[in-house]
């Protein structure tokens, strides 16, 4: 693993931090990783291959072999998996849910972590996910873990939904995302908790910009550090 500073961005479904790691890695001039695009890819080719009930080997086996490229251009990041643009794929609720049920696989996750240390490169990343300050960088100078109630982060992502001229009723997201928060919360591998030394930020009732500023000030402090210790 390189010395690079990581910013890890941990917490569940909807709660804002897509934005606020897009906001951070511009800030901070790192590169991104979406981790859940992972285990949405595995997702995706498992519903593909109807293995999404299968062996943990087989979907261990299907994670390992992920033939995936970040295409990162002016309009944002293009996902290309085995030479096909899946980027608005993987973010169908069906391929989430599979995602869920995939990423509490162990053999899954394991297959995943090299893949996602290796993002850690000069100068520096911005770490999106569930366990990344616990599992993929326990010793990234800087992590954050948001919150915010269910029902808001169903709003949000109901609005988001409706603005991108998709299908969503509230009460179907929401409940998907209690279920979803309680498989995340209760898998025995990697679940979803803030690493003991996270700043946690609740962003029930804080703007984008609120939880940027904030963001920016905990990280800018931590990286500093970071780099005058080195
Ligand atoms: O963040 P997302 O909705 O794209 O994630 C999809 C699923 O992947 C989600 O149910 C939890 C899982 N996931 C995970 O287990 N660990 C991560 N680091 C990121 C996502």
């Amino acid at each position: 693993m390189t010395n690079a500073p990581v910013i890890c961005v941990d917490g569940p479904a909807g709660v804002g931090k897509g934005t606020l790691c897009r906001a951070l890695a511009s800030h901070f001039g790192y590169a991104l990783l979406d981790s859940g695009s992972l285990y949405r890819l595995t997702a995706l080719k498992a519903l593909r291959s109807n293995a999404v009930d299968g062996s943990a080997e087989q979907l261990g086996a299907l994670a390992a072999q992920l033939d995936v490229q970040f295409k990162v251009d002016a309009g944002g990041t293009r996902i290309v998996l085995d030479g096909e643009d899946v980027t608005t794929a993987i973010r169908e609720e069906a391929v989430g849910d599979a995602a869920s049920k995939v990423s509490a696989v162990p053999a899954v996750r394991e297959a995943l972590l090299q893949r996602q240390r290796d993002f850690a490169q000069p100068p520096g990343l911005v770490a999106d996910g569930r366990d990344m300050g616990t599992v993929v960088f326990p010793q990234a100078p800087a992590k954050l873990f948001l919150t915010a109630d269910a029902a808001e982060r169903a709003r949000r992502r109901t609005l988001q939904l409706l603005e991108a001229g998709e299908n969503a009723i509230f009460d179907r997201i929401h409940s998907d995302i209690l279920a979803r928060d309680a498989r995340d919360a209760s898998r025995k591998v990697a679940p979803l908790k803030p690493a003991d030394d996270a700043v946690v930020i609740d962003t029930t009732s804080l703007s984008i910009d609120e939880v940027v500023a904030q963001a920016i000030a905990i990280c800018g402090e931590n990286v500093a550090k970071h780099l005058i210790a080195k």
